[in-house]
């Protein structure tokens, strides 16, 4: 089958014209292609047009584009009535209600109108493409185009072969993409194709974290921002997709594979779904909103305590030198015998283990133990951590002393991995499983992620940085102590990790 992205003339059908569907209609017109829109609702494609049409006055009123360029654009876009109208289309895309009854009979109605060249592309984000496709006459050129909210603003589009789908459609969606000015990524029909799928691991782990009582949400958002580096906190991105969208999502998402553990959802979600607590959109989520935004959250005093003397454990060599330097700066006494002075304070850095594990590997007095994320640096944010019996006077001297130099800290209960560690080690196997599955390639993979999630890096070369090993190790100890599957390693990590190569190694 023979299709021209590039061709002048290229007619593009668009049926459903809501945020979605408008979008499309505005970046395939902004690059010069014809579109036809049609929506069921009687004056919504009027309305879309309408949009598009102020939308690109307005871009042209920035600066962003040329008045004749938007003009132009603009007199790409026309209305028709019904689906006849699309009989000379090269491509129709589907933006409707996401119901697979719905697209069904859309799709069975569209193929008496349309040639039998004409690709057909859903914009569907949890519906298999493969099932939608199971109910045409010509399964084999439909393939899933899966676009973000808002539209022109997120630069990539999933394109996603169904079982049935003929190569010739991935390759022509790719290439039309591109001259949309977006960056196609390439993906297996399987449930949340890539982006939702590798965004499982950072919410769910987040709100697994928040039930286990380890922190509270506003604590576990900045240490995950501060600390790690992401853009929002989980809880803050919980708000603004409303949890009316997200845990559906979820549900969805790991039914669909058949209850993975990995993909677990929370049932604080539903709880908060089921009272309102949506998020932004109604003014009260898991933080509240006013019209001046969100609530603000003060941090926690620093006190201004110091312990007398700190002991620090040897047992990461590369830990110890850093927080034995870091104790130091901060003006306090290093107890440098081989088991801890009676008054010291003692510090423990795991990494994936607990504080109660790590105090008792080394024998060491759990009321006077406190650990200390040092993965992700010390510069930016300090997580410490306390065990079940650590004195209340050793937790407030150990965050006067490390917060000293006014490097924000957060103090945590005991948690495996504390709360970065864990959340990432989580993202990073969740993504290893996706290429694992062959969904798409580890190349694709983190640019999917990094412009549809916009994280700082992908989580392949996310887990290169912070090491292949110690996202394992981590995840070993997180499955040792708590036994739950959904920490169990995927093959993908496993392998790497053993040979020491990078994640983003393909397989031959
Ligand atoms: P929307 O509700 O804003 O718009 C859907 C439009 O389709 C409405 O104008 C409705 O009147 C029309 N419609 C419904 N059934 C129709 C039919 N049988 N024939 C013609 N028109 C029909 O929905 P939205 O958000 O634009 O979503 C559209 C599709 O895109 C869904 O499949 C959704 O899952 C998917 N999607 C949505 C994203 C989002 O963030 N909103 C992101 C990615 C995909």
């Amino acid at each position: 089958m023979s299709f021209d992205a590039g061709k002048n003339d290229l007619v593009m059908g668009i049926i459903g014209t809501g945020v979605m569907g408008r979008g499309i209609a505005q970046i395939a017109a902004q690059a010069g292609v014809s579109v036809l829109m049609h929506d069921a609702k009687p004056g919504a494609a009027l309305d879309a047009q309408k949009s598009v049409h102020a939308t690109l006055s307005k871009l042209a009123e920035k600066g962003k584009i040329t008045a004749q360029a938007a003009e132009a654009a603009v007199g790409r876009i026309s209305i028709v009535d019904g689906l006849e109208g699309f009989s000379g289309a090269d491509i129709v895309v589907e933006a409707i209600v996401e119901n697979i009854q719905a697209k069904h009979q859309l799709f069975q109605s569209l193929e008496g109108v349309v040639g039998d060249s004409c690709l057909l592309a859903t914009n569907t984000s949890s519906l298999s493409v493969t099932e939608i496709a199971a109910g045409c006459r010509l399964p084999g050129r439909v393939g899933g185009f899966h676009f973000f909210n808002p539209v022109p603003l997120m630069k990539i589009v999933e394109v996603i072969d169904g079982i049935l789908t003929e190569p010739w459609v991935g390759e022509s969606l790719t290439a039309l993409a591109v001259r949309m000015g977006h960056t196609p990524v390439r993906a297996k029909d399987t449930p949340g194709f890539i982006v939702n799928h590798a965004g499982r691991g950072y919410v769910t782990e987040a709100l697994r974290i928040l039930g286990e009582g380890i922190a509270e949400h506003h604590v576990v958002d900045r240490i995950l921002r501060q600390g790690a580096g992401f853009r929002m906190g989980p809880f803050e991105l919980l708000d603004l997709t409303a949890l009316d969208v997200s845990h559906p999502a979820m549900e969805a998402i790991y039914n669909q594979y058949y209850q993975e553990p990995r993909l677990r959802p929370s049932p604080i979600a539903r709880q908060r779904l089921m009272a309102g607590l949506l998020g932004r959109k109604v003014g009260r989520g898991f933080y509240t909103y006013t019209a001046a935004g969100a609530e603000a959250i003060p941090e926690a005093e620093i006190p201004a305590v110091q312990p007398t003397s700190v002991w620090v454990s040897a047992a990461r060599p590369a830990a110890h030198a850093a927080i034995s330097g870091l104790v130091t700066s901060l003006g306090a006494q290093l107890d440098h015998g081989a088991i801890p002075a009676s008054d010291s304070v003692c510090i423990v850095m795991p990494l994936g283990a607990d504080a109660t594990t790590a105090c008792l590997a080394e024998n060491l007095d759990p009321t006077r133990t406190v650990a200390i994320d040092t993965l992700f640096g010390l510069d930016t944010h300090r997580t410490i951590m306390t065990t079940p019996l650590t004195a209340p006077n050793v937790m407030y001297a150990a965050h006067g002393l490390f917060g000293g130099d006014g490097v924000p800290v957060s103090v945590i209960r005991d948690s495996a991995g504390f709360v970065a560690q864990r959340v990432l080690a989580v993202v990073v196997n969740t993504a290893c499983d996706i290429v694992q599955q062959r969904v798409t390639s580890p190349c694709d993979l983190d640019r999917a992620v990094t412009l549809g999630l916009g994280y700082p890096k992908g989580p392949l070369a996310w887990g290169d940085s912070i090491g292949a090993g110690n996202i394992l190790g981590i995840l070993n100890e997180m499955m040792a102590f708590y036994g739950d599957p959904r920490y169990r390693p995927s093959p993908w990590l496993t392998r790497r990790a053993r040979l020491g190569v990078s994640l983003l190694t393909p397989e031959n």
